[in-house]
């Protein structure tokens, strides 16, 4: 499939770290790091208190703003909830939903995922729906498997149109803040299985235009040859997106000659 349909993303997914004084330090000093045209889309998604600070320092910037969660209604008896138009109110462009964090602490399934994304796409959101497998799942060879549950009910609320508004993120759970990456190789095969899985519900002209990223342990060293991998189209980053240089560092091994 063509690669060159698909702009690179760099995601940089803050969980809950840095209130408004260190968001605004850490992205003053990205914004000083950066290229005026950074040869990518990126994104970063601080917690709910930063952003409308964030969005306000990201006027103007190659930067654009994501949160990192949302519910599926606008308003409503949902206490601590934050409904997508907030989001895009706020100045978002995205949100993450069905992170593993969210299904392993919080709660979450398939099936609110799901809602979660057809809400966010509603709203004009670009939902990144993440996906993957645990270790003990990896272990019984089911990687696969789960992969396609998560991504069967996860995309169960969205129709042709909403999936250019959906990226997926393959975050293997095991990758995930342990230092441990899949190999290139490995995260690239199951990226691949994750297009052809879009392909049959999709067809294929869709899958070759939906943007897949990895994440899980993704840092400055190991990026160059995760993103040479032809269906690894960026990466969603946690640790390495506290730091300006380790962030800058991974955008600019997408831009390294022969990476895409
Ligand atoms: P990590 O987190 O880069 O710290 O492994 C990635 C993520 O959870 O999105």
């Amino acid at each position: 499939m063509d690669r060159s349909r698909r702009t690179p993303v760099i995601a940089g997914n803050w969980k809950m770290n840095l209130g408004p004084a260190a968001c605004r330090a850490l992205l003053e000093e990205l914004l000083a790091e950066l290229p005026a045209d950074p040869g990518c889309e990126v994104l970063v998604c601080p917690p709910y208190l930063d952003l409308p600070l964030a969005a306000e320092l990201l006027v103007g910037s190659p930067v654009a703003l994501g949160a990192q969660n949302c519910h599926w209604e606008n308003a409503g008896a949902y206490t601590g909830e934050i409904a997508p138009a907030m989001l895009r109110e706020a100045g978002c462009r995205a949100v993450i939903v069905g992170h593993s964090e969210r299904r392993q602490y919080f709660g979450e399934t398939d099936e609110t995922a799901g809602r979660r994304l057809a809400a966010a796409v509603e709203e004009g959101l670009t939902g990144i729906l993440c996906v993957g497998e645990s270790l003990a799942d990896r272990e019984a060879g089911e990687e696969l498997a789960v992969c396609a549950r998560q991504l069967a009910g996860g995309l169960s609320g969205i129709d042709a149109a909403g999936l250019s508004r959906v990226i997926l993120a393959y975050e293997p759970v095991w990758a995930i803040g342990t230092g441990r990456t899949a190999t290139a190789e490995e995260a690239g095969r199951v990226c691949r299985a994750l297009r052809r899985m879009a392909a049959e519900r999709y067809g294929e002209e869709a899958a070759a235009g939906l943007r897949i990223l990895y994440g899980g342990s993704m840092n400055e060293k190991n990026a160059r040859e995760l993103l040479a991998q032809p269906d690894i189209d960026g990466g969603l980053i946690g640790g390495a997106a506290l730091a300006a240089g380790r962030f800058c560092g991974i955008i600019a091994a997408c831009g390294e000659e022969g990476v895409l």
